[in-house]
């Protein structure tokens, strides 16, 4: 561990938390710039998990034997530790889920299901990644309710001049958006669409997949009904995310999936459900990821979130700076002020696979293709963007190469 909480976060000391920058790519150092699709895992990760296989590794809930006692325990350790790191009310409303997107099809199926009907109207916006736009315009469909998107403006932020008309023309039952958009990296004040929603009477369900990285959480600051987040995207494993939802709506909301782990009692006539969180997590748990998970939060609070956020902040200045001088580039989203460690942008007349294919040459790594979020792609006019991602172990040295990579791409295209 290279730095403590409250101080500037040394990034080239971090990555040698990092066995996966030991590496070159095609003859180069890895620039590592995929981070919001998801990030590397620190040595902390990988050995706390190994150790875990090797010591402690057993079913949990089910046996008293030692192994199952030392499994459960550090299960529901990680448990305990997400909700810190959440500052959730009561660990019981923490969710263990495979990522972010079975968190939020959770809400859209067990919540929306037993909630949503003729009349009723989801609201979600036209930055949302597919994963909290498709489950909404899918249950909201199969419900007979309507499915309504917020546009952008201008700034590329959800258009709330729209929200009068949407109130009067419409019983609105669910608000779902994101914290951090995906794609141009924004950082949105979710505090206006949050009081509107609760004014509906609506639940507001935030996707902080990208959020929960790079920031601080607070869901009661936040005052989200249900908020969901993947262990991937924070240097644990993949395999593991989370749903926290308000104790009170998980309590009257029917289970998700069905079978071993989640019920009371099973008879022929009637079965009846566990008690919080085990209602909603049927089936063997992701045990070692959930565990991954604790070891991964620990290691982010150990750096500090507002480290991160600070370190990402001055990346995506640098970046921006950098880039903007590249001929025929197209960079979208907001300042750097407002955004977290995510630059899309796209070369003129340059098709950003054709642009992640050669920077791949020279040991960059970046996203191209639409983010999983089509309906923005159609509003900016495009099938695909170029996407750099940085995080805590990014330094600038790989964003002088990407941007090296960038005049490269100019010349083979020239
Ligand atoms: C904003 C946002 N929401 C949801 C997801 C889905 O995450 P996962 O694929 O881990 O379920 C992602 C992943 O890229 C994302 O960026």
């Amino acid at each position: 561990m290279a730095v403590t909480a409250g101080k500037k976060l040394d990034a080239r000391a971090l990555r040698a938390d990092f066995p996966i920058f030991a590496q070159e790519i095609n003859g180069k150092p890895l620039a590592y710039l995929d981070s919001a699709n998801t990030s590397q895992k620190p040595r902390q990760v990988l050995d706390g998990m190994t150790t875990f296989y090797e010591t402690s590794y057993a079913n949990v809930h089910r046996a008293v034997h030692t192994l199952a006692e030392r499994a459960t325990s550090g299960l529901e350790g990680a448990r305990e530790k997400v909700r810190a790191f959440l500052n959730a009310p009561d660990v019981r409303e923490v969710i263990f889920v495979r990522n972010a997107t079975e968190a939020l099809n959770l809400v859209a199926y067990a919540w929306g299901g037993n909630n949503l009907g003729h009349g009723d109207a989801v609201v979600v916006t036209e930055l949302e990644h597919h994963s909290n736009f498709v489950p909404w315009q899918y249950v909201a469909q199969r419900q007979g309710a309507e499915f309504l998107m917020l546009e952008i403006d201008e700034n590329g932020d959800p258009n709330l001049s729209q929200l009068d008309e949407i109130a009067r023309d419409h019983t609105v039952k669910v608000v779902a958006t994101n914290l951090v958009s995906n794609s141009l990296g924004t950082i949105h004040d979710l505090t206006p669409l949050v009081t509107w929603a609760h004014e509906q009477g609506a639940i507001f369900v935030c996707d902080a997949a990208q959020a929960a990285p790079h920031m601080k959480l607070d869901v009661q600051a936040l005052g989200a009904d249900f908020v969901a987040i993947s262990g991937h995207k924070m240097c644990g494993p993949s395999g593991i995310g989370v749903l926290w939802g308000r104790g009170d709506l998980l309590q009257a909301m029917e289970p998700f999936l069905l079978g071993g782990h989640m019920i009371n009692s099973v008879r022929v006539d009637k079965t009846t459900w566990g008690e919080l969180p085990h209602k909603f997590e049927a089936g063997t748990s992701p045990i070692a990821e959930a565990f991954g998970l604790g070891v991964a939060i620990d290691y982010l609070e150990d750096i500090g979130l507002d480290a991160i956020e600070a370190h990402e902040h001055e990346l995506a200045a640098y970046a921006l700076g950098l880039l903007a001088d590249v001929p025929g580039i197209k960079l979208y989203g907001p300042g750097a002020e407002r955004r977290a460690g995510v630059v899309s942008f796209n070369l003129d007349g340059i098709h950003p696979h054709d642009v992640a294919q050669i920077l791949d040459l020279s040991g960059v790594a970046i996203r191209a293709g639409h983010h999983c979020c089509q309906p923005l792609m159609q509003k900016l006019g495009v099938a695909a963007t170029n996407r750099a991602s940085f995080y805590l172990y990014t330094i600038p040295e790989e964003i002088d190469q990407l941007v090296d990579g960038l005049y490269a791409v100019r010349k083979v295209f020239a």
